[in-house]
């Protein structure tokens, strides 16, 4: 009991106060804020890859990372693409930062696909716009129904126009799958380049979500829109040297205070799972990688209403919008590509019994729940086992489709 308060309570607290106290809070940063993209983490890697820039319909540029080949499989013509889309507040290089062997992004570019990195609109890598300046309000103005909209149709396009191939494998991770399933129900002709959809920890459907700073930031977000933006922030920022010298120095494994580490996790997304401590100093170089408030206070409205639906303005702006009181929900029924859900029992921000909503919802579709009790929210990305565990079969079901 002692040991569990001094680990929940004490030692965050004892984390945080020495890095005002300046005894690790110096401010070099472990590595340039410049340089970590997923891009060059493949090339350091020995991958061969690239990035491109996406323009979408309404004006975002969205920058992409693709791995083109590796020792194991050379880049090639006749490859299939896949895409990756990351979750809320992540990033590109989530899919490298486990490394060669464990993550998915490697791993598929050793098992002979063309590996395609997307990065959603406002977050570290995604902040330029035709128009649109970030300082202003009207830049943020999104969530992730934007997102599936705009983004997802963007980099599907560019991925056909670069590989001359009509029809490609896409993988999500949490909000990510989100993304998709707005582009599927609202633009479905997009179905039609999709091979199969492999969701993981898919957050949906949200009113059972467990409690974490990710559920009260959601509620926070959302009664702040609803009372009129009176906090005046639109923008959940990236820059942050705070997050990044707690990564770099406090959870190196040759810190005295790595314990701390994973309760930091657990505060975000309600626990800490199959965490490889070890990976947090070079993961906290891009994430948090921001996004708008918007996108939590969507979130908000789902974990009060139950749906997965449409963003809510209110009755007046609901009648301007949609013609109707409450925002219409998302056509799942329309989604019938097949579907693949990935769960598990720890995860606090996408509970199983709303899994198995979205799954009764969907038309083609089969689930796997993850027989770990321990894995969580971030093991889909980060997670000690999640090469054997999940891409394994993800990998086999893919092969299936290949044949
Ligand atoms: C902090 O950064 C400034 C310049 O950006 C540098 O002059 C100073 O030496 C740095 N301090 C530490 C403790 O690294
Ligand atoms: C934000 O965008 C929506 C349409 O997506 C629009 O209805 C609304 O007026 C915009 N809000 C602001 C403050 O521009
Ligand atoms: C989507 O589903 C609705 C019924 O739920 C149907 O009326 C509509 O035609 C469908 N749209 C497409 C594009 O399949
Ligand atoms: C944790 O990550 C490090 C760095 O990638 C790796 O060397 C190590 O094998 C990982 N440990 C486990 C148990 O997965």
């Amino acid at each position: 009991m002692l040991k569990k308060i001094i680990l929940r309570c004490v030692l965050p607290v004892v984390t945080v106060g020495a890095l005002f106290i300046g005894q690790y809070g110096t401010n070099e940063s472990l590595f340039d804020d410049e340089t970590v993209t997923a891009a060059k983490m493949a090339q350091q890697a020995g991958y061969s890859a690239e990035s491109y820039d996406v323009v979408t319909q309404d004006g975002c540029i969205l920058r992409m990372d693709r791995i083109t080949g590796s020792k194991k499989s050379p880049p090639s013509d006749d490859k299939t693409a896949v895409l990756l889309v990351h979750g809320l507040l992540d990033a590109s290089p989530t899919w490298l930062v486990a490394g060669p062997e464990r993550a998915l992004g490697f791993t598929l570019a050793d098992e002979g696909y063309d590996v395609w990195l997307g990065n959603v609109r406002g977050n570290r890598y995604s902040r330029k716009n035709l128009f649109l300046h970030t300082s202003d309000p009207n830049f943020w103005n999104f969530s992730w129904n934007e997102m599936g909209i705009y983004d997802m149709p963007a980099m599907i396009d560019r991925i056909i126009e670069e590989t001359k191939q009509e029809k490609m494998f896409v993988v999500t991770h949490s909000q990510g799958s989100a993304v998709f399933l707005v582009m599927a129900s609202e633009r479905p002709e997009y179905q039609e380049k999709i091979i199969a959809h492999f969701a993981l920890a898919p957050a949906t459907f949200e009113s059972r979500a467990g409690i974490s700073a990710f559920k009260v930031f959601c509620l926070l977000a959302d009664y702040d829109y609803r009372v009129g933006k009176s906090l005046g922030i639109y923008e959940v920022d990236p820059s942050n040297k705070l997050v990044q010298t707690i990564g770099g120095k406090i959870c190196r494994d040759e810190s005295p205070l790595q314990l701390a580490c994973p309760t930091i996790i657990d505060l975000l997304v309600g626990s800490h799972g199959e965490l490889n401590a070890t990976l947090l100093p070079l993961v906290t170089q891009y994430f948090p990688a921001g996004c708008a408030v918007k996108q939590l206070a969507h979130y908000g409205q789902l974990i009060q209403s139950g749906k997965f639906r449409k963003f809510d303005y209110g009755v007046t702006g609901n009648m301007e919008k949609y013609n109707e009181r409450n925002p219409p929900d998302y056509n799942l029924r329309n989604v019938t590509l097949p579907t693949y859900l990935y769960h598990a029992t720890n995860d606090k921000i996408v509970d199983v019994e709303d899994v198995l909503e979205l799954y009764e919802t969907l038309p083609n579709v089969e689930k796997f729940l993850i027989p770990c009790d321990a894995f969580a929210h971030l093991d889909f990305v980060w997670g000690k086992d999640a090469n054997t565990l999940v891409y394994d079969k993800i990998l086999s079901v893919m092969e299936r489709y290949r044949k």
